[in-house]
């Protein structure tokens, strides 16, 4: 067997072994009621780590299926989508592929989204929905959701704001009821360190009201339709990955333990330290202030080879990320601190890279 590769990138993470050993649980029917008390149980325990009274919705997918569920049953005609990453750009065009509207406002990759270019464009009054990505994982870009909640919320109070937290929720700060958002989700393979295969999304009352007004939501894409399921008979209106859920149940229980501020000052001091390492060596990506606090994208100064470091690093049993896509590819790397690490594992892979590059 090849040497295992810690997991450095931004998702998917490493899942420890007393989680994985959770799926080898005998399976269980999703109809008997021993099904309907493991799901109400990780609901509510969602909502605790959360401080949340929104309804998490727990889906089998991964998280591009909210995209698709944004552009069925939430946006009505016409979406702002703020882009300066490629998963928001992603998010654009798959809200545009399911028939609806879209105007990009455009940022710089490596820039932020702030409040005042957002309710610049919504004067406008063209959108009934907003999206956003809160920790653009292609750039490690952390736009400034809390503050972007207020000033939307206090202007437009009907407009659906949504949020990909795909990369940050578990990890970093996400409280729906103090950003003011109407979707927030994430998927288990990111800061939740679970494998890849559920999607998790809060949702706001007045976003399961907007669905209930948006026509041709699908099946698999219909939140209301999800939501009056698990209203009914707590449940998942299809079959769900039972076996996962068992991880996310144990996970849920260690993460209540750690609580939400304590595993996001984890987080936290593992960036920071990460990005006082990077501008010794280098220098960061992310325009200052807005450094995302579960991934490092440091600019390649030094022209080194990041696909010949990630080959040296998978000897030593590591596994970092070269920047995304065309673009970045080269020009910057990603180092990924979210999930379970500790302050000490980031120093680790750090220390190989100096060791590797003789810095
Ligand atoms: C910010 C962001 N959004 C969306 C996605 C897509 O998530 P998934 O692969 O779970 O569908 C990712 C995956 O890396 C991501 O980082």
């Amino acid at each position: 067997m090849n040497l295992h590769k810690r997991l450095f990138i931004p998702g998917p993470t490493e899942v420890f072994p007393d989680v994985l050993l959770q799926q080898a649980k005998p399976l269980i029917g999703h109809r008997p009621q021993e099904f309907t008390d493991l799901f109400v149980g990780i609901v509510d325990k969602l909502q605790k780590f959360h401080g949340s009274r929104q309804w998490p919705a727990v889906i089998t997918a991964s998280g591009t299926l909210f995209m698709d569920i944004t552009g069925r049953s939430l946006v009505q005609e016409r979406a702002l989508c703020c882009v300066n990453g490629a998963f928001s750009q992603r998010y654009a065009a798959t809200i545009q592929n399911c028939g609806k509207a879209v105007d990009v406002l455009d940022v710089p990759w490596g820039q932020a989204i702030t409040p005042e270019m957002i309710l610049e464009r919504l004067s406008s009054g063209d959108y009934d929905t907003l999206v956003v990505c809160h920790n653009e994982t292609s750039t490690g870009v952390r736009n400034p959701i809390y503050d972007i909640g207020k000033a939307v919320k206090k202007e437009h109070p009907d407009i659906i704001y949504a949020i990909d937290s795909v990369s940050a929720m578990g990890g970093d700060k996400v409280e729906p009821e103090k950003i003011g958002s109407d979707l927030i989700f994430t998927s288990t393979q990111k800061c939740f360190a679970l494998p890849p295969g559920l999607a998790i999304g809060f949702v706001s009352e007045h976003a399961l009201e907007r669905a209930a007004d948006v026509p041709h939501r699908g099946r698999y894409t219909d939140l209301k339709g999800i939501y009056d399921y698990y209203q009914k008979k707590q449940q998942t209106p299809s079959t769900p990955n039972v076996s996962l859920l068992y991880a996310l149940d144990y996970q849920l229980d260690k993460m209540l333990e750690e609580t939400q501020e304590g595993r996001y000052q984890r987080h936290l001091s593992m960036a920071q330290w990460t990005r006082a390492w990077a501008n010794k060596h280098f220098e960061m990506f992310p325009e200052k202030g807005y450094e995302s606090v579960t991934v490092s994208t440091i600019k390649n100064t030094l022209g080194k080879s990041i696909a010949d470091l990630n080959k040296e690093l998978a000897t030593r049993g590591f596994m970092i990320s070269n920047g995304y896509g065309k673009q970045l590819k080269e020009k910057t790397f990603r180092i990924g601190h979210m999930g379970d690490w500790q302050l000490a594992n980031v120093q680790e892979v750090c220390w190989h890279i100096e060791d590797i590059w003789g810095l």
